[in-house]
């Protein structure tokens, strides 16, 4: 097969837990790795070098102000990668490590700037995957890693993903099966005078605000601040059109989530019907839960349109979970528009939605 890109075609092999040793190896002597952790897989290369670096944002396309994330295996690795570690760090990594949060903090020298978008901080996590803490042990380094996606496209939650993505431009894939989380950790910036969520993930605001003491501020971007009112994320990743499917997506919400499910119906019945017009020859796919499925299934049927179920409304993890799997799947199906309910934003929704509604590209119909 032949890749499009730069003319680098390696042979992308599969590793299980029996070579972890040889991924080691292959990361140790400056190349690629994808690896799994709990949120999604990452693509992994040595954190201290800039070559290493430079050939991430080559696999994947990606611009090179957007910092990778550095990984360790245990709180102490982080000690020679900062400045120092604030006693409100400490006690996040102790409560959440290894886990799904990201804590942002200042640098030191050895991290090179080709690793942090030029930036003088430092994300770093510890993920909680066993595989992969012993590779980070073997390799003796911290692993950078992005998502191991190619840029734009949704993260990987299975190595398959990683494959379809990336085979022909990395030297190997770790494979784990299916991640559990699916979507990426949260990320608390520890850089400044207040602890700030820069993007939220599986640990919510409410588990961050019990361990703090306090809420920590939010990035405004998150909270519907738009870049076109001057509001620029401070997570760089986050200002790119993330996540997406390559079908057009539409949120269809309403103010109150309870009791209005019937209502979203009867929206989508009703956009497919004057806006797209009866003779609309598009492949569609609906998203809705397991609880609202029986109210889509007769629409679907007759309209030639696929249900994809993404979880239980009750257990916002449980979508979280098929969320990027099912965009990708969608995909694949020539799908060329994507009808979507909306859940409530608290807890693990907060994170949900985020990535819904990047995936829409901000397209949300709201339901009176
Ligand atoms: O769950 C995860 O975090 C996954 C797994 C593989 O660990 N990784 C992941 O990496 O999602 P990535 O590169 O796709 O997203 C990292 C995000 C980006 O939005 C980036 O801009 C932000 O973290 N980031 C990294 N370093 C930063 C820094 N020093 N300051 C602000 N934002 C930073
Ligand atoms: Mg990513």
């Amino acid at each position: 097969m032949v890749y499009p890109y730069r003319g680098i075609v390696m042979e992308t092999r599969i590793f299980s837990n029996k070579d972890i040793e040889e991924a080691a190896r292959i990361l140790k002597t400056g190349g690629l790795v994808a690896f799994p952790t709990e949120t999604v897989y990452g693509l992994g290369g040595n954190g201290l070098d800039k070559e290493a670096a430079r050939k991430i944002y080559a696999a994947k396309g990606r611009p090179s102000d957007n910092p990778l994330i550095l990984h360790v295996s245990k709180m102490e690795e982080v000690i020679p990668l900062v400045e120092s570690v604030p006693e409100k760090a400490k006690l996040l990594m102790d409560s959440f490590w290894p886990g799904p949060l990201t804590l942002i903090l200042k640098k030191s020298a050895i991290v090179p700037l080709e690793s942090t978008g030029g930036l003088d901080t430092v994300a770093l996590r510890c993920p909680d995957n066993a595989l992969t803490l012993e590779l980070i042990e073997k390799a003796g380094l911290p692993i950078a890693g992005p998502s191991a996606n190619l840029s734009g496209s949704p993260s990987p939650t299975e190595a398959s993903h990683v494959y379809h993505d990336l085979a022909g431009r990395i030297e190997g894939i770790l494979d784990d099966g299916a991640v559990g989380i699916g979507v990426e950790s949260t990320i608390l910036d520890m850089s400044t005078e207040r602890p700030t969520l820069l993007r939220p993930g599986a640990i919510t605001l409410e588990d961050l605000t019990e361990v703090l003491g306090e809420k920590p501020d939010i990035d405004p971007t998150l909270l519907g601040k738009s870049m076109e009112d001057g509001f620029v994320p401070k997570a760089p990743g986050m200002k790119y059109r993330h996540y997406a499917p390559k079908a057009e997506m539409i949120l269809f919400r309403t103010l109150e989530h309870k009791g209005a499910e019937s209502k979203v119906r009867e929206s989508m019945a009703k956009y497919l019907e004057e806006e797209r017009g009866d003779s609309f020859q598009k492949k569609i796919a609906i998203l809705c839960a397991e609880e609202t499925k029986p109210l889509y299934q007769e629409m679907a049927e007759k309209k030639n349109i696929r249900l994809k179920i993404l979880g239980r409304r009750e257990d916002p993890l449980s979508m979280t979970h098929n969320l990027f799997r099912i965009l990708r799947e969608c995909d694949e199906e020539g799908i060329n528009l994507i009808l979507s309910e909306s859940y409530p934003e608290e807890g693990v929704g907060f994170a949900l939605m985020n990535r819904m509604k990047k995936a829409a590209g901000q397209k949300i119909i709201l339901i009176k």
